[in-house]
């Protein structure tokens, strides 16, 4: 399969710039990302780098087995029960139906932070079965299957420096 390109690397740098100018400025404590995983790694290393205050990591992954009744929620490396002063800014790297998204928020926001914002590298609108609002969005794509930039197809072109799709 060859992988066509959608989005440079340099035009990812560039947004990510802008987003986390966005962030910083809607933000004045400390922030919690948290990062969602595997596909969002990438986005969420570049992303923490141009966020210039107070800001902690943490991951968390979702699998699904059987659609969401059996899914598991695990949080790697940060401490969950103390998070009532935190900002917290979940960071996916692409909303598709949303059904993801709309389960970690759930269980995001019983734990009860200062607030909860989503960041999400890529969007598809019209994949969406969830009513849910996407607070920065870095870009708006059209109902195909991307890889790269920490996206995988099998696990493979996570290693992409930039955003293609199959073809
Ligand atoms: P949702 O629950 O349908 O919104 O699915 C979101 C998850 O599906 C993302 O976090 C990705 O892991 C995966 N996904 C959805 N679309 C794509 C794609 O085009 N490429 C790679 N992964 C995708
Ligand atoms: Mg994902």
């Amino acid at each position: 399969m060859k992988v066509k390109q959608l989005i440079s690397a340099t035009e990812i740098s560039a947004r990510v710039q802008e987003i986390g100018y966005e962030i910083s400025e809607s933000h004045d404590g400390p922030i919690l990302l948290l990062s969602v995983l595997r596909g969002s790694f990438c986005f969420t290393a570049d992303l923490m780098r141009v966020l210039p205050g107070d800001v902690e990591i943490g991951f968390i992954s979702a699998s699904s087995y059987e659609g969401f009744h059996n899914s598991e929620i695990i949080f790697h490396g940060s401490d969950m029960n103390n998070i009532e002063h935190k900002s917290v800014v979940i960071v996916e790297d692409i909303v598709d139906s949303g059904r993801t998204l709309d389960y970690l928020l759930s269980i995001i926001s019983d734990l009860k932070p200062k607030s909860i914002k989503i960041c999400a590298l890529l969007n598809k609108a019209s994949r969406r079965q969830q009513d849910l609002y996407l607070d920065y969005i870095g870009f708006e794509i059209g109902n195909r299957f991307v890889v790269g930039y920490g996206l995988d197809y099998d696990q493979k072109y996570r290693n992409l420096p930039y955003i293609g799709y199959l073809s």
